[in-house]
């Protein structure tokens, strides 16, 4: 027989981590949100975080403390939907994950089709609120970017919640998670979606002594260690990013030698991290970029920091001399290649590229 030691970390988008680093912040709080609900005072709460930012993570470690607190809880991801669908549509599969969430049968609440979504919403909560005997209800909605050509779907949801039956005979608190730009969505089209989810979370990347605590407490008691080095050099490449984090540090414990993870598992660690991420977000990322925005772009990968447009305009004449390359217009690639998600910008006007990964991506294999 053979012992096995499995891998404990989580690279999988919704993963329970064995560690969740940071966020005491954003749970403190959201315990406090539970604790005003349960006096009836409060809003509902809106969680933003980019793409494998803990944002289902989060969500899930949410309904784990208000059940802790006698508290009803459910948790829906929503499915992309196709433009041919209806806003009633998605609120009814809507209601029925609800249902299954909390162990209902759907026939029992849900009646015959009505006229009106936002009715049979309002009739909807009412009839759970009931059928769980007055207790409080937390409602996590996750992905709602899913449904961001659908902007519906989220006004519908507000009038529900603000409709008067449900404000004077139930006490549900919804947490809504999206992206950041499929928010964008809702907000620029349905002004008062943005003024009613005013309450806002925004996950962001670890910090240093998060990452260290990460994956100091992950390995503990595997029998395998990191070397330093190691550790600092994850944080350099990943930044902090939640998921490429997990992604990483599996790569690389699986790469451990006696039991050790120094500069010999890095290499093939970091090959295999970059394949996968390109596999599952960064080609698709890339093939946003034109081929001369990605000349451009490749200047952004070789140079890690915040640049000037001068500065990038400098680099492509004197260092690159590319050959009839449009120099006049690298400041509206620049533009372009922000708008895509591809740079961002600091306050002063700089750009950088998004992510250290993705810069290493676009130089090993493009
Ligand atoms: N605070 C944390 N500390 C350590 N690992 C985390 C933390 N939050 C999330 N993770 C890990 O990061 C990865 C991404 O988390 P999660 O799937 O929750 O993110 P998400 O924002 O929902 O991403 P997606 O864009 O895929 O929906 C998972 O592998 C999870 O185990
Ligand atoms: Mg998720």
């Amino acid at each position: 027989m053979f012992k096995l030691a499995p891998n404990p970390f989580t690279p999988q988008s919704g993963l329970e981590p064995k560690v969740l680093g940071g966020r005491e912040e954003v749970i403190s709080e959201f315990v406090r949100i539970l604790k005003n609900k349960e006096k009836g005072r409060g809003s509902h709460l809106l969680l933003l975080g980019e793409w494998g930012m803990g944002k289902t993570t989060l969500l899930k470690f949410y309904k784990k403390i208000a059940q802790s607190k006698g508290w009803y809880a459910a948790y829906v991801s929503l499915p992309k939907i196709s433009p041919r669908e209806r806003s009633y549509d998605v609120i009814q599969s809507l209601t029925e994950e609800l249902c299954f969430g909390l162990g209902i049968e759907p026939q029992e609440l849900i009646g015959t089709r009505r006229k009106n979504t936002t009715i049979f919403l309002v009739e909807f909560l009412a009839a759970l609120y009931k059928r769980v005997h007055n207790e409080f209800i937390l409602v996590l909605i996750d992905d709602l970017q899913n449904v961001s050509i659908m902007p519906a779907v989220v006004d519908i949801l507000r009038l529900a919640l603000s409709h008067e039956q449900v404000l004077r005979t139930t006490e549900y608190l919804f947490v809504l998670s999206s992206t950041p730009e499929g928010w964008e969505g809702f907000i620029k089209r349905h002004d008062p979606v943005g003024r009613f989810f005013r309450k806002k979370q925004i996950l962001g990347k670890l910090n240093y002594p998060q990452v260290e605590m990460t994956i100091k407490e992950t390995i503990k008691d595997s029998g395998i260690s990191f070397k330093e080095e190691i550790i600092a050099r994850v944080w350099e490449y990943t930044e902090g990013h939640p998921y490429e984090l997990q992604l990483l540090c599996s790569h690389l414990y699986d790469n451990n030698i006696r039991k050790l993870v120094g500069e010999e598992s890095w290499e093939p660690a970091l090959v295999a991290t970059l394949k996968d991420l390109g596999i599952e977000h960064f080609s698709q990322l890339y093939s946003r970029a034109s081929e001369r925005e990605r000349e451009v772009l490749n200047v952004f990968a070789e140079n890690r920091k915040f640049m000037t447009i001068t500065e990038i305009r400098d680099i492509l004449i004197y260092d690159k001399k590319l050959k009839k390359f449009p120099i006049a217009n690298v400041k509206n690639f620049i533009y372009r290649l922000a708008d895509k998600g591809l740079l961002i910008r600091d306050e002063s006007k700089r750009y950088r590229i998004l992510d250290n990964m993705f810069a290493e991506y676009i130089l090993r294999f493009r």
